[in-house]
């Protein structure tokens, strides 16, 4: 499933609703690590790989990886092609993708990088706390009934496996490689 929210309290409620005790996690802005120890306590049997570009995070992921010791901290830029990659090598298999960048964060940066993080880790759930997308959602509709196009996991099953087509100049950072 593929879940969006905006409000912070409604973020860690649906993770609390979706993590399982053995479930490995991949979560993109932790910031302090607020929602990531929540994730440790949840995921308690399981790993967390997290990542954030901020200087302050490094220091105060430097403590809470200490007391919980299933929680791996990466000082990266997850537009990045190469934080995907660190992220790759080091997990067999991602059972929730957890992205909040900032609720209010541009919905086109969101949207790339869910669409690039979830098709190449093809999570069970993805849960993305972004207000524009939850805005584009609710204030958009189909226009043909019969136009039915629908995923059922963490991830667009309309997306394959090919990567991130060449001709998206946008995207350059991207490669299809992994
Ligand atoms: C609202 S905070 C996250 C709060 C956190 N999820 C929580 O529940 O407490 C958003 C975080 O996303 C991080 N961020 C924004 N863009 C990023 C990027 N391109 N790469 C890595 N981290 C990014 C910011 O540094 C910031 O710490």
């Amino acid at each position: 499933m593929i879940k969006i929210v905006y409000d912070i309290r409604i973020y860690r409620e649906t993770l609390e609703n979706i993590i399982k005790k053995d479930d490995v996690v991949v979560e993109l802005g932790c910031h302090m690590g607020n929602s990531t120890k929540i994730i440790s306590q949840l995921s308690a049997e399981g790993k967390i790989i997290t990542i954030d570009n901020s200087p302050e995070s490094s220091e105060a992921m430097k403590s809470l990886t200490k007391n919980c010791p299933n929680i791996e901290f990466i000082n990266g830029d997850v537009r990045l092609h190469e934080t995907l990659e660190t992220v790759i090598k080091k997990i067999k298999n991602c059972d929730v993708l957890s992205i909040d960048l900032g609720g209010g964060y541009y919905p086109d940066t969101t949207f790339k990088v869910f669409f690039i993080w979830s098709s190449t880790l093809k999570p069970r759930d993805t849960i993305i706390r972004n207000r524009g997308l939850l805005d584009f959602i609710h204030s958009s509709s189909v226009v043909k009934v019969n136009e039915v196009i629908i995923s059922q996991h963490g991830w667009l099953e309309s997306c394959g496996d090919g990567g991130v087509p060449p001709r998206l100049k946008e995207l350059k950072l991207w490669s299809s490689k992994l």
